[in-house]
């Protein structure tokens, strides 16, 4: 078959691989009809997040069901599903109190109670790493989906793929973060990043009944696309946190944000000074948007971190953190947790997800598609790809 396949940072190409094969009687085999580049890719495209060997990246996807385990009783063929990211048993200790971004199962190599980038990991993922279970991921025409009586749901016919397909991930992510945030009405949600997960993070907030939802980005088009899907007000990052923080303290009565969403991860546009000090303190990138948040963050208020950070950090201000009481939650989004309730919001028209696609390609162009999502060229905020499109 064909599929995206990283070789390196900034090489990822249009190969033929092996078929996949089930390989445990609760697997499915996915026949692939939409799949998208995540931010959470970009990581692993940069090198920022290591693969040594080629892997067939991707885990958000969705399609049609073409072959079932022995054990999948939920599922036949022919089914169309969406597929939540985290890979996870639906049975363990963590699986049982939905959080299968920890499932104790199902990265078995490189699992543990430590955490960290290079030790030991939670769950797996698809398609994101050896670390993350060295699993196969859907930026292919076909898929492997493990544990697929806990994972896939089944989507309605009326609804295209493009409708369905942010539920893999993007959406059940931005969710997360005004959940965490316990966003329950009237707050006000500032989320830093306007890129597919904080713009999903917008839509979440006005689901959850917020009272006002401001944006912030580097980038003006970023901005522009949040103000039109989410309908939120923006403020544009030119020079640096310091700006940003006193125009959400002055919308705050001096305050600062009721919940802060920090949606942009470890490589935010960063200056030569930001870089070198990376290097000396055996960083990944930088975690100044995370200070910005706890910056603009009111006193008691709460942090959620959507975006990935591998490393430990120097001079991380737990002073600020326990000075103004701040709550701070992050990682992998539970997407198995809130998935049907998300799913439901789109059936009955609560939210519209697929605005926020500005290129759809064939697979065959992936490394076009992740060029200028990486470079944010030509207005890019989500690629979406069609494996069967020549
Ligand atoms: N926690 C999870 O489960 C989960 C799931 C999906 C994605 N993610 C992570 O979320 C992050 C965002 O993903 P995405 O798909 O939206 O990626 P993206 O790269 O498209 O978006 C990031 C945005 O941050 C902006 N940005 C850069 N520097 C900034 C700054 N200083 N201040 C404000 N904005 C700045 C960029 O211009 C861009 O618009 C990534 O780190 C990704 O790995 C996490
Ligand atoms: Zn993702
Ligand atoms: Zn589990």
């Amino acid at each position: 078959m064909k599929a995206a396949v990283i070789h390196g940072p900034r090489n990822v190409s249009y190969d033929t691989v092996d078929d996949p094969k089930l390989k445990d009687k609760r697997d499915i085999i996915l026949k692939v009809t939409a799949t998208a580049i995540c931010g959470s890719d970009l990581h692993i495209y940069s090198g920022g997040i290591p693969q040594p060997r080629p892997m067939v990246l991707g885990h958000e996807f969705m399609g049609i069901v073409e072959e079932v385990g022995s054990e999948v009783k939920n599922l036949k063929r022919g089914d169309r599903v969406v597929v939540p990211f985290p890979i996870a048993c639906g049975t363990c200790f963590f699986c049982n109190q939905h959080l299968p971004g920890h499932c104790e199962n199902s990265n078995p190599e490189h699992y543990g109670p430590e955490g960290g980038l290079l030790t030991e990991k939670g769950g797996a993922l698809f398609g994101y790493t050896d670390l993350y279970g060295g699993y196969d991921g859907g930026q292919a025409e076909y898929v492997r989906v493990p544990y697929a009586d806990y994972g896939p749901r089944v989507v309605p016919d009326n609804l295209s793929d493009e409708q369905v397909l942010f539920l893999t991930d993007i959406f059940p992510t931005g969710y997360t973060g005004v959940d965490w945030g316990e966003v329950k009405g009237g707050e006000t949600v500032a989320i830093f990043g306007a890129g597919p997960v904080g713009i999903m993070a917008a839509k979440s907030a006005w689901l959850r009944g917020a009272g006002r939802v401001v944006i912030v980005d580097t980038l003006q088009y970023r901005l522009d696309k949040a103000k039109q899907a989410a309908k939120c007000e923006t403020i544009l990052w030119e020079d640096g946190a310091k700006e940003v923080v006193e125009q959400i303290r002055a919308m705050t009565q001096g305050r600062g944000a009721d919940v802060c969403i920090e949606a942009v991860g470890f490589e935010p546009a960063r200056n030569m000074l930001e870089k070198a000090k990376a290097v000396i303190n055996f960083e990944a990138g930088s975690p100044k948007v995370v200070e910005a948040c706890m910056s603009a963050v009111r006193r008691g208020g709460i942090v959620s971190i959507l975006g990935v950070y591998p490393t430990t950090y120097d001079n991380f201000p737990l002073g600020q953190l326990f000075d103004k009481g701040i709550i701070m939650k992050g990682g992998q989004a539970p997407a198995h947790k809130h998935i049907d309730k998300l799913l439901q919001y789109v059936k009955e028209g609560k939210v519209v997800l697929d605005d926020i696609i500005t290129h759809r390609l064939p697979l065959s162009q992936i490394a076009h598609g992740y060029d200028i999502f990486k470079k944010k060229e030509d207005n890019c905020v989500k690629v979406v790809l069609d494996p069967w499109a020549k």
